[in-house]
């Protein structure tokens, strides 16, 4: 059973700017955190929310963590309001996690969706840390226009040791890169479904295009993974707040196969 009550004081050392209404804050929480890619913590501004972040930063790095916010209600928004030097508190890690060991050897595709990539961004760093355990591994990054594209320099660095695709739905004069939604770049990819693992993060249409697109590739559903959101109170498996059929999203999840959660 988790300790509700293991709450821990963590200071801003850094805020990043990745687009409009979206900010990664560096936190470095009063005593090391390690945590598996693809888990969550729950971030709180005492008297004002409380909400669940994945973590998007690297998980050999334990001193710090990173959770990419985008404003868009009460507690996000008071969540942009901080600097560095600035307090929150949090919980966690919770959640399961990606089962990327199990990956090695494989073609790997990572899709996300606008904030959808932030989930993601640990497993890519964990596949970079072991890169020639794998296959190959390919990046699609979508966003409504490329100024909402997160981690722009990263995106860059990763190409290097893989191949990395940013899609925007609406291109200016100077986008180099595709345009469309992040489901049709895969279709355009081609990723062949031979000894392959697809992750897929975003916005429910995405992902539900996106498995389509798979499924139209030869991918069966048992080869592709998604992480789940859905409002948050406990983050434990208590208030029953995040259920989907008998499972609770902040228990089971958030890393589900996609065979095992029916027609979400
Ligand atoms: C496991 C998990 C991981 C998450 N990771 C991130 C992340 O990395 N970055 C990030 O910016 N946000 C993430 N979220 C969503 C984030 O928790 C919510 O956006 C936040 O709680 C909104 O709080 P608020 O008071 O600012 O907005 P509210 O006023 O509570 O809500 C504003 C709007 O967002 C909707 N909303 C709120 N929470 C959710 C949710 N969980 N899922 C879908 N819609 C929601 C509301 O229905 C409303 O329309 C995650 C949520 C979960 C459950
Ligand atoms: S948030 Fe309470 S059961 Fe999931």
């Amino acid at each position: 059973m988790h300790d509700l009550m293991n709450v821990k004081n963590a200071e801003i050392i850094e805020v990043i700017d990745e687009a409009p209404a979206l900010k990664t804050f560096v936190l470095k929480p009063i005593e090391p955190i390690t945590f598996l890619p693809g888990q969550f913590v729950l971030v709180s501004r005492l008297g004002i929310g409380e909400s669940a972040f994945a973590i998007s930063s690297d998980p050999l790095k334990t001193d710090t963590i990173s959770i990419s916010v985008q404003a868009v209600g009460k507690h996000t928004d008071s969540l942009h309001e901080l600097d560095p030097g600035d307090i929150v508190s949090l919980r966690g890690p919770y959640g399961n996690a990606f089962p990327i060991n199990e990956w090695r050897g494989k073609n790997i595709l990572i899709a996300g969706g606008g904030i959808g990539i932030a989930p993601l961004r640990p497993v890519i760093y964990s596949l970079l840390s072991n890169i020639s355990d794998y296959a190959s591994v390919t990046v699609v990054c979508g966003a409504r226009s490329p100024e909402l594209i997160p981690y722009k320099g990263e995106l860059e660095e990763w190409e290097d040791s893989m191949s990395v695709y940013t899609t925007v739905d609406n291109m200016d004069e100077n986008w180099i890169g595709k345009v469309g939604v992040v489901p049709k770049v895969i279709e355009e990819i081609g990723i062949s479904p031979e000894n392959a693992i697809a992750v897929i993060c975003g916005p429910p249409v995405m992902i539900r295009f996106g498995k389509e697109a798979l499924a139209g590739l030869g991918f069966t559903f048992d080869q592709i993974y998604t992480t789940l959101e859905m409002k948050m109170k406990c983050g434990v498996g208590i208030c029953g707040r995040c259920n989907i059929d008998h499972r609770y999203i902040c228990r089971d999840g958030p890393v589900f196969r996609m065979d095992t959660i029916g027609e979400y």
